[in-house]
């Protein structure tokens, strides 16, 4: 089984004993209001699945994270984990005090060791991370709608907030118990955030050829609002799962954390999140975590060899831009199709939507027809928003 990264499974979640006190204890504190963003970000670090972190990051750890893309041990950590508040909220709280962490609803759920309160360079920190300021790109502009200043410190959950899909909920604890349980010595992780087609379940199979299991991990957190739904993208997974898929050698669940639209930075960041989940590879193919025109197609394949493998410790798989081809009759890429373009059949998520929208019917060769049936009442039942 794969080591986590740093070494240690980290677990901030209380034990029913010592939930009851800190609940006692945060009700005497300060409240600090998460927003859905960072509430998905306390999920990650309370469950492991942003080991080696145990809290929001401090000015040292930002600055280094920010700067080098490595937390300040060395250890490679490519995305900032923080929690902001205003100026004035900022005021409300004193270094080296507590907090009480509580979701958008008000309802107490954590306890933050506060260990720094600092304010930070924005237009730097989206410099770096999403290597734009441009505040079209929606990582950017959520930066651009915070706080002006980070509370950084360690975390401790003592009530998990209700969360729809229980039964998809697996935390890194639970991952590795069922790969352990089914033999799996290699497993590869597949990170998403769209509606599953057949480029997706190409790679996902290709992958599979050479490991024991696969991971099919889609986000959970926040994504951008013309994103479409989780459950309508469980469902398309359910479906193909269902149809296509050899069940003893895959894993549906869910990955709690919201998307980024980091690129590069991101790539590496989901790898390390799934070898925290038990994963020994990590499959990045096109444009992995972009938006827009942001980043270059393989930005986020180069990023991996800036790194040791050793220091990653996760293999990623890399996968050129995959479609059908009706001359190859089959899925290929630029790789191993030489036919000429008017024979492949690509089309964008804009490019889909506006299909759904319009009632029309989505190529079998792009989608499976389970799956398109999926989207398409989906899509009526929302009167084709
Ligand atoms: S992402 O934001 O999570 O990367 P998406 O769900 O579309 O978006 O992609 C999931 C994974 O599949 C990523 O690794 C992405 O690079 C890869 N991918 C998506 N479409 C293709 C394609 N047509 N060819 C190759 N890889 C693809």
């Amino acid at each position: 089984m794969n080591q986590p990264h740093g070494g240690r499974l980290i677990n901030r979640l209380a034990s029913p004993e010592r939930a009851m006190e800190l609940e006692r204890r945060a009700r005497e504190l300060p409240l600090l209001v998460l927003n859905a963003f960072e509430l998905s970000d306390l999920e990650m670090l309370a469950i492991g699945a942003f080991s080696p972190l145990e809290g929001f990051m401090t000015r040292q750890d930002f600055a280094s994270v920010v700067q080098e893309r490595r937390l300040p041990n060395g250890l490679v950590w490519t995305l900032p984990v923080t929690l902001a508040v205003s100026k004035s909220e900022a005021q409300e709280f004193s270094t080296r005090g507590q907090a009480a962490l509580a979701t958008p609803n008000g309802e107490r759920v954590a306890i933050l060791e506060i260990e720094d309160i600092f304010s930070f360079d924005r237009e730097e920190e989206a410099r770096q991370v999403f290597r734009t300021t441009d505040t079209h790109h929606p990582g950017v502009q959520y930066l651009t709608s915070r706080g002006e200043v980070y509370v950084g410190g360690r975390i401790e959950v003592f009530r998990r907030p209700q969360r729809p899909f229980s039964h998809y909920r697996l935390d890194p604890v639970d991952t590795r118990r069922i790969f352990e349980a089914r033999g799996w010595k290699t497993v590869v992780g597949f990170q998403t955030r769209n509606p599953v087609h057949r480029a997706h379940e190409y790679i996902q199979k290709m992958a599979l050829e050479i490991v024991d299991g696969l991971l099919l991990h889609p986000i959970a957190g926040e994504t951008k609002s013309d994103d479409l739904s989780l459950d309508v993208r469980l469902r398309c997974y359910e479906v193909l799962i269902e149809n296509y898929y050899p069940k003893d050698r895959v894993v549906l669940a869910l990955n709690p954390a919201s998307m980024r639209y980091a690129g590069p930075r991101e790539a590496v960041f989901h790898a390390l999140i799934r070898k925290n989940f038990g994963c020994t590879h990590f499959i990045v193919g096109r444009d992995h975590a972009g938006v827009g025109n942001y980043y270059g197609p393989y930005d986020s394949q180069r990023i991996f060899s800036d790194f040791q493998p050793s220091e990653l410790g996760i293999t990623p798989l890399f996968f050129e831009h995959t479609f059908y081809c009706r001359s190859c009759d089959g899925i290929a890429s630029p790789k191993t199709c030489g036919h000429q373009p008017e024979a492949r059949v690509i089309l964008s998520g804009t490019q889909v939507r506006a299909i759904l929208r319009q009632g029309g019917e989505l190529p079998r060769e792009f989608t499976r027809p389970e799956v398109a049936r999926v989207l398409h009442e989906a899509f009526r039942a929302q009167g084709g928003a």
